[in-house]
Order: C-alpha cells, then structure tokens, then sequence
C-alpha cells in the first residue's frame, strides 16, 4: 500500500517525491504525509462500512493528526469527523468542514466548548456523563437548541493493547458503567432533559486493536444493550458508534487485519443480534484514527552525531525525538526505519536512533539495522502518520516540525515549520525585568 519506492539515486521516494530532495527544500525534521495511501485508506473504509452496509457512517477520529488541508481531504471522501475538543473544533470550522458531519468526544468538555459546538450546529454531541447532561441541557436552553446526544457507555470490554491506550474497561475515566446499572440510570435522566435528544450510544474499547473478536464482542455487548434500553424505556436507540481503535502494523509482529474484514465483522454481528433480538438495525458509526493516517506518515530526520561504544553500542543521534514522536518513550512503541539516502544498500550495521532531547529516554528505536551511516544522512521513520504531529510538543524548545504532503511528485506545505519567534510569541515579560535591558 502507499506510494514508496526506490528511485535510481538509491533514494526513498514517497508520492513521487525523493525524500532527500525534500529534506533538503523543507528541513528537517519533517513530517511526509502520503496523499494518495491517505485516501486509499479512507476509501477503503467508505467502501466496507458506508458502501457494503448503506445505514453506516464513517468518521476519522482527528486526534490522530488534524490540520485544515486533513480537514478538506475528509470531507472530499465523505467522511464525518470526530473532535475533541475546541481547538479540534475551531480547526474544523476554519476548514469550513460540514458541521453537520462533526461529532464531539470529551469527558470534560467546557461550558465554552459546549457553547461554540451549539452554535455550530454540530452533528452530535457524545456525551460522557451525568454532569455534562446538565450542563449541556441548560447551555442547549439558554441558546434555544437542541442538542442531539449519544451516550458514551463502558461496556467491560478488555481489548489488548497498552493500558494507557486502554478504554472499556469499567475502571476508566469515560463513559457510564453499563454493569452496574450506573449507564441506565444516566439513559433515564437524558430522556428527562428537555434539550437533550437521545439518538444512540456510544463505545470505545482501545486504540491500536489487532483482534477482531474484541469488536464482535463490543457489538454483541452493545446490542443486547440496545434491545434492554429499549425494554425498559421504550425509547428506541438508532445509532450505535463502536468507536475506533483499529491496529496497524509498525514494526514485526504487527498483523492487522483488513478494514474489510472488520467492517464485515462488526456489520454482520449488529445485524445478526438485531434479528435475534427482533430490533431494528441501528445505524453504525466507527472512528478510525491510527488506520487512516498512521501508515500515511513517515518522519524525516538529519542525522548527526554518531558515537560507538565499542562491544555495548553504537548511538546515533538525530535531530528530533520525543518532542516530534513521544510514542516510544510514552508506550514503548517500536518503529521500523530506513537510510533515505541509502535505500539501496545493504544494511550491514547496527544502531540506535537517539533523540536530540535531555532525556536518556529519548530513544526512538533501538537495534535497527542500517547501511553504513554518517552525519549528514536522512533517517527515514515509517508509520508516524498517527499520534506524532498530533502530539508533538515544544520540550526543550524545539520548533516543531513542517508537514508536507506529497502526491504524484507534488510536495505541498500544509504546516509551516515552527520559528524561534514563535517560540516566545505567546511570552509576557514584566515591565520590573525590562529595566536593565536596554
Ligand atoms: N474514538 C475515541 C472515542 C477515541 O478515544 C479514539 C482514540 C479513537 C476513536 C481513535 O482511535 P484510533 O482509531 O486512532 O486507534 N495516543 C495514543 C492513542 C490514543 C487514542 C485515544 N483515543 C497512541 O499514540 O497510541
């Protein structure tokens, strides 16, 4: 999948592009983002939820990586988006994204928030607890709105995967306990709230899933919820989110299994269960975020000091880390790594990739086996499309990085690179210190 090749140079090229060329004309370190692997991957899930099963929607969980360009290719791909925020928000609307589209995720969304959704008119609200029902039901009022809502459930599901990336189990931040009656109880008082319109519910299990039975199991769970909900309320729930969470593949080991394949899984279980319990088929939303971008994104890093420990280790240093890829210091997440400049030779030594950060956790892979290397050569980190730029920091401030996007040999800047002066833009410095400084 995607577009990486070799060209005649010995160079990686991705969308046509020589990366070495475009380290050299954007700096590095730079984030490449592959149009073309971006929309595969959105057509792939538009064709196996909303094209295979019509009453399906798909939408692209924009915590993984969001600028406003992101925003303009998902909307030309019909899908819905997925926000968490504000500042998530406020970038959809600047894209001029149809808000319509827009669900709204958070466990502590503020009154602010809340307020600047409404006015927007987004899609739904997935609401994530009693509290935010008040608040919402009375900002809704205020405003003369009604808010449609989804209610986040935590269905007692373990999938396994990091805990930190963990989410349906019932000892977790999000979401209302469905074993406990807790879940009911907070259903109830929604359909009490006079600015609040129920129209379904919401899980999500964890992030980077491999086994696909984790969904099935989330689904079943689900529906047979549904079917209770409905029993005891005699309200019907016509929307099921299943959340996002699919896995895809870093490094060995990684087998995910194809958007088809889970799409047909999770579609034939809610189908089945409905007959079962004689309901109607809800319509089912998914949030992917890692499996549309993640394998999309590769980072590009200057290499520069390189220190041999003889016997122990050879260290060799680039000039980003965890402030552009905090993954592998935050998860132990292992990445796969390649000499862009030397694609073509054989990989006859062994390094690791340090990071430039005052950390010695700033590791961004150990044991990788390269070319050769020297100051100068551009490392090459595939699978950073997801939860890197989204999640870069300014630590030891570092500028973060430029994002380009490549396709068909069209490099095109869709984040500038941070400045110095960016850096300091947002400082205040007290008269009292100004004094001396003339
Ligand atoms: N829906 C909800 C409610 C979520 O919380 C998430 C991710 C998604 C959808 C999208 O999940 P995805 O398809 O991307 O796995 N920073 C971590 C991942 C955190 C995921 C948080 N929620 C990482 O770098 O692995």
């Amino acid at each position: 999948q995607g577009t990486m090749t070799v060209n005649e140079k010995g160079h990686l090229v991705i969308g046509g592009c020589d990366t070495v060329e475009l380290a050299r004309e954007f700096g590095t370190p730079l984030y490449v983002m592959d149009e073309e692997f971006i929309r595969q991957n959105c057509k792939a899930y538009y064709e196996s939820f909303t094209g295979a099963y019509p009453n399906s929607e798909v939408i692209y969980a924009s915590k993984a990586f969001l600028a406003i360009a992101m925003c303009n290719i998902i909307e030309e791909e019909g899908l819905g988006l997925d926000v968490v925020s504000g500042g998530e928000l406020y970038t959809a609307l600047k894209a001029k994204f149809p808000t319509g589209r827009i669900y709204f995720h958070g466990n502590n969304k503020s009154p602010e928030e809340i307020r600047m959704a409404l006015e927007a008119n987004i899609g739904r609200f997935v609401v994530d607890n009693t509290y935010e029902m008040d608040l919402l039901n009375s900002i809704a009022g205020e405003m003369n709105k009604k808010a449609n809502i989804l209610i986040r459930i935590t269905p007692g599901i373990e999938a396994h995967t990091h805990e930190y990336i963990q989410t349906g189990q019932i000892d977790s931040k999000f979401g209302l306990v469905l074993s406990n009656g807790q879940a009911m109880e907070g259903i109830k008082k929604a359909l009490g709230l006079e600015n609040l319109i129920l129209k379904g519910l919401h899980c999500h299990i964890g992030s980077q899933i491999f086994e696909l039975q984790s969904y099935q199991h989330a689904a079943e769970v689900m529906m047979e919820y549904i079917q209770k909900v409905t029993a005891e309320t005699g309200v019907e729930i016509t929307e099921l989110n299943l959340g996002g969470g699919f896995g895809i593949y870093y490094s060995a080991g990684d087998r995910p299994a194809s958007i088809k394949t889970y799409a047909t899984i999770v579609m034939e279980t809610v189908q089945r269960k409905a007959r079962e319990f004689n309901i109607n088929v809800p319509k089912v939303i998914v949030e992917p975020g890692r499996s549309i971008v993640g394998a999309a994104g590769t980072t590009l890093y200057t290499i520069g000091s390189v220190k041999d420990i003889p016997g122990v280790r050879k260290y060799v240093a680039v000039d980003g880390g965890m402030a552009d890829n905090p993954r592998p210091a935050l998860y132990q997440a292992r990445y796969e790594a390649l000499v862009a400049n030397k694609a073509d030779q054989p990989k006859n030594d062994e390094v690791s990739i340090a990071g430039k950060c005052c950390e010695s956790g700033d590791m961004l892979i150990w044991d990788l086996a390269v070319p050769e290397v020297e100051p100068g050569d551009i490392l090459a980190v595939s699978c950073t499309g997801a939860y890197n730029y989204s999640m870069a920091s300014n630590y030891n401030r570092l500028t973060k990085p430029a994002v380009v996007l490549v396709n068909r040999g069209n490099a095109e800047l869709i984040v500038r690179r941070e400045t110095y002066e960016d850096l300091v833009q947002n400082d205040i410095v007290p008269e009292r210190f100004k004094k001396n400084k003339k």
